[in-house]
């Protein structure tokens, strides 16, 4: 199945996913009856490695380099075999490579990013955004500032946008089903992914940086869990669900850190830094009154416990915990307000009603221990403080959107939204920056003695002279709690 997208759909390709000091995993895509191998050629090592995939997984797999140098460039590249010996079937200008972590490096850098949405509406063609420029320079700017990793914190595409019903899978299926003719949701999820991930600057941010990824409402549907769905959406949600799911786990998740059985959550270490990764959908139903499930609590509680050493710790949350008016929005949610008069945003909030017991339970295992929380989704860039007892704060980092353009007007409720919640929260909301413009975070972690780290959050915006950094926190971690920010 192909969608009208602008660029050619994702043939062969690779994408670089989790990494340490001694291995990466690598994705690969290659359809096509040839066979095809992956080579890796670094210093002191000439591999290549057979590549079997097949339709059941959408011509995908991942393969496990290990035992690579630690902090070492391999080159990458994807070959279709042939008798007289192979050809690349990767872009010329793709410069794929794996660069491994450090055993115990003093610095690290990674970025983290979210909302994805590279296309706009013209006609009734659809075109590339110029909101790409955004994506181009985080591949230079981590180039330049030796960025090991990223994170792409949820929404790495729409499955249902407004404003392009082109490519909107949920009109598509639901058309179909109204006229009695089949459809196939893993098919159209995957074409999704084919279009969103075929973006030639997306490519060269997948093949040069390690990508570690969780999905949000946008990989399946607006506000999927938090809102009843109108009656013919729900004749094929369950059918849509297990479509985004399967091309999820094809195309996202198969290149996290190893994980058990169903579970999309995950923790993984990188130099001084741990991180647990929270999956806000796979379990969310606010009819049941549940966000992350208690299989999950359980695995993100033992994380707390196994990592009370590490010298900075970080917990990405696709939707921040707490930026909008806490006791607001809670009693606005309760069952029996009337729901189609609120955006649904609002329901989509960990101060939602259905979830606020569960934020509750967050703030109090991260409050003490000053975790550093990871958020996209709100469309603004933002950076504010959560104040509990005893001044203990745990710093929210958001960047949001890296390619989605959303109107100003809903960019401008977002920041004011965000700007009222030290008003009507139990807990103090300080607020350092909002910023409306397209951007990518950057952090950076700096040891500066035996106990102490610091920990520095930037905001990458493109102006008109290229690049900058427009918003900047630095905090310190003692003894692995990150404390009191300075702008
Ligand atoms: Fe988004």
């Amino acid at each position: 199945m192909e969608l009208p997208f602008p660029t050619r759909p994702y043939e062969a390709g690779l994408i670089v996913g989790a990494i340490s000091a001694q291995g990466a995993r690598v994705w690969i895509r290659a359809p096509g009856a040839r066979p095809h191998e992956l080579r890796v050629r670094g210093p002191a090592c000439a591999r290549a490695l057979p590549v079997r995939c097949g339709p059941e997984t959408d011509h995908t797999t991942v393969l496990d380099l290990l035992d690579l140098e630690p902090d070492t460039e391999h080159a990458l590249d994807l070959v279709e075999l042939s008798d007289d010996g192979g050809r690349s079937v990767l872009p010329p200008d793709l410069r794929a490579r794996v660069r491994t972590l450090a055993l115990h490096p003093d610095r690290l850098c990674f970025a983290f990013v979210s909302c994805h949405l590279p296309f706009v509406a013209s006609g009734e063609s659809i075109e590339l955004a110029p909101s790409l420029a955004t994506l181009d320079a985080l591949v230079e700017v981590a180039t330049a500032r030796d960025a090991r990793f990223v994170l792409h914190l949820g929404d790495q595409m729409y499955a249902d946008p407004d404003r392009l019903p082109a490519v909107n899978a949920w009109r598509l299926a639901r058309n179909a089903a109204g006229r009695g003719e089949p459809w196939d949701a893993t098919a159209l999820y995957r074409a999704l992914y084919r279009g969103y991930f075929g973006v030639p600057s997306m490519r060269r941010l997948h093949a040069r940086f390690g990508n570690l990824m969780m999905w949000d409402d946008g990989e399946i549907r607006d506000a999927w869990g938090s809102v009843p769905l109108p009656k013919e959406d729900g004749a094929i949600a369950d059918a849509m669900f297990a479509g985004a799911t399967r091309a999820y786990r094809e195309w996202q998740h198969a290149h996290n850190p190893k994980t058990e059985g169903d579970d999309l959550h995950y923790a993984f270490d990188a130099g001084p830094a741990s991180f647990f990764v929270l999956d806000l959908r796979s379990h969310r139903d606010a009819a049941r009154r549940t966000l992350l499930g208690e299989r999950q609590w359980r695995a993100f509680e033992q994380w707390i416990a196994a990592t009370e050493g590490a010298p900075v710790r970080f917990v990405a949350s696709s939707v921040p915990p707490l930026h909008t008016p806490d006791l607001l929005v809670e009693r606005l949610t309760r069952q029996g307000t009337r729901s189609d008069v609120l955006p649904s945003a609002f329901h989509d909030r960990w101060s939602a009603d259905a979830f606020h017991d569960e934020l509750v339970r967050l703030l109090e295992l991260l409050l003490p221990r000053g975790v550093v929380v990871l958020s996209g989704d709100i469309h603004i860039g933002a950076a504010n403080e959560i104040v509990g007892r005893d001044d203990r704060r745990v710093h929210q980092w958001i960047s949001s959107a890296i390619t989605h353009q959303p109107s100003l007007v809903s960019r401008l409720e977002s920041e004011l939204v965000s700007r009222l919640a030290d008003l009507a929260s139990p807990l103090r909301v300080a607020a350092r920056f909002h910023e409306l413009a397209n951007n990518f975070g950057l952090v950076e972690l700096v040891r500066r003695g035996d106990r102490a780290w610091s920990v520095t959050f930037e905001l990458w915006v493109v102006g008109p002279a290229g690049p900058r950094a427009i918003q900047r926190v630095e905090a310190t971690a003692i003894d692995g709690i990150v404390g009191a920010g300075v702008a």
